[in-house]
């Protein structure tokens, strides 16, 4: 497989990495150490194009394909990895289920403000016992004439304190497992919906990442996306796409701990010579940029499929499992290099670390892709 970057997608990576480089970079770690929501930077990746990628034009989003959306989101991760996953959540899990089975109205109510960035999407799969074992949804919504009443929590949601519109699953019949659950979009505001509680993260610190609840919240009939039922298969879909963008995030993390010890090893003398110049020190750059690597290769194959229109959950997994490793490791060696001065919060390659480790856990861990992975290689 081949990439040939067309100019759109060199004019995408240019600017992000521009929008990075000048506006992220110098306030992701004071953002990372206040926990402060980046409202003014979320904002001018909407004014970017950035928010709905590759929702089409004529629903407010910048028409581009996967591949570009790879691109940016390794760029934003790079300088910023919170809010890669703010965008990632918005492009991913929220406009592109829009965009796929919304009805004209919803695309015409929701998609067309949250592609152009002038609101924020939240995706609410997981509660208290539905982590990685997704069907086991214990929220409620039971069909009153044309609404659904919804009951019940959903735990780490990520932008869910600062979302105008979250994309809910819940169960409409509870007799038939994964078949039995529905997706619903709510409004922040609606009446019986509020935010429970805000967690205190090891990183991404400067994303939201909050309970919800749900207590006889009203929701019309007309905001269900696609039939009773569908829920799961929407859901699961929608991170096959996800994983994309978590891979892409992973491998920006992985890409600036690498440039930080490149950066650090030329300019950190020891025993009267440049840490460079020792090879303990360039074998490490060495297997952290072939393992960098690797992960972009894998992360460009999946979008390439998912733009071919061809089967991508596969592929996406594995670079989602393959990138949130390097980005791990990457992290650590980075610290390893930087000696004292890595683990100290002066320099960013701790928080590297930190904002890495996640990639390993949401949009399904990595054990859940091996999951997908064995399933896919072993079905008859
Ligand atoms: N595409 C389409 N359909 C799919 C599918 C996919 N990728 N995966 C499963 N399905 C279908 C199956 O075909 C099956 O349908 P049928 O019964 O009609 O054949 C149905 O869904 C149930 O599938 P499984 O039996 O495979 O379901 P399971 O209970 O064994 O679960 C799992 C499989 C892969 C472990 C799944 O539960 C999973 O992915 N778990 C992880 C969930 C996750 O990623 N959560 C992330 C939360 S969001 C988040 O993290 C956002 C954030 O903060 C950044």
């Amino acid at each position: 497989m081949q990439f040939d970057f067309n100019e759109t997608h060199l004019m995408i990576k240019e600017t992000a990495k521009k929008f990075a480089d000048e506006v992220l970079a110098a306030s992701a770690a004071e953002r990372d150490e206040k926990e402060l929501f980046p409202f003014q930077e979320v904002k001018q990746l909407g004014e970017l194009g950035f928010m709905g990628m590759m929702v089409p034009e004529q629903y407010g989003g910048a028409g581009l394909d996967t591949i570009s959306y790879v691109l940016a989101m390794e760029e934003i991760s790079r300088a910023d990895a919170s809010c890669g996953v703010i965008m990632s959540v918005n492009n991913s899990l929220v406009t592109y289920g829009l965009n796929e089975w919304g009805t004209e109205e919803q695309k015409q109510k929701y998609l067309i403000p949250l592609a152009s960035g002038k609101l924020l999407g939240a995706f609410a799969l997981s509660e208290p016992e539905a982590g990685s074992d997704a069907s086991n949804q214990k929220t409620m919504a039971d069909k009153s004439g044309d609404y659904y009443i919804l009951n019940g929590t959903k735990n780490f949601i990520t932008n869910g304190a600062n979302a105008d519109v979250v994309l809910v699953m819940a169960t409409t019949d509870r007799t038939i497992g994964a078949h039995g659950i529905s997706t619903f979009i709510v409004e922040k505001g609606t009446p019986g919906f509020s935010v429970a509680k805000k967690e205190k993260k090891m990183g991404i610190r400067s994303s939201d990442t909050v309970s919800l609840a749900f207590q006889d919240c009203k929701v019309p009939a007309s905001n269900r996306i696609g039939e009773e039922g569908f829920g799961f298969k929407f859901a699961m879909k929608t991170l096959d796409g996800g994983r994309i963008g978590i891979a892409s995030q992973a491998l920006g993390i992985a890409q600036a701990s690498l440039d930080a010890s490149i950066g650090y090893a030329k300019q950190r003398k020891a025993f009267g010579k440049y840490i460079a110049e020792f090879q303990a020190i360039q074998f490490m750059i060495a297997d952290m940029a072939t393992r960098v690597e690797g992960a972009r290769l894998l992360t460009l194959k999946a979008a390439a499929l998912k733009d071919a229109h061809q089967p991508f959950g596969n592929a996406s997994a594995m670079a989602k499992l393959f990138a949130s490793k390097v980005a791990v490791d990457a992290a650590l060696d980075a610290i390893q290099i930087h000696g004292g001065y890595g683990y100290v919060r002066e320099y960013n390659v701790e928080r590297y670390l930190r904002d890495a480790k996640i990639t390993e856990i949401y949009e399904g861990t990595s054990e859940v892709q091996r999951i997908v992975i064995a399933r896919n290689l072993l079905k008859d």
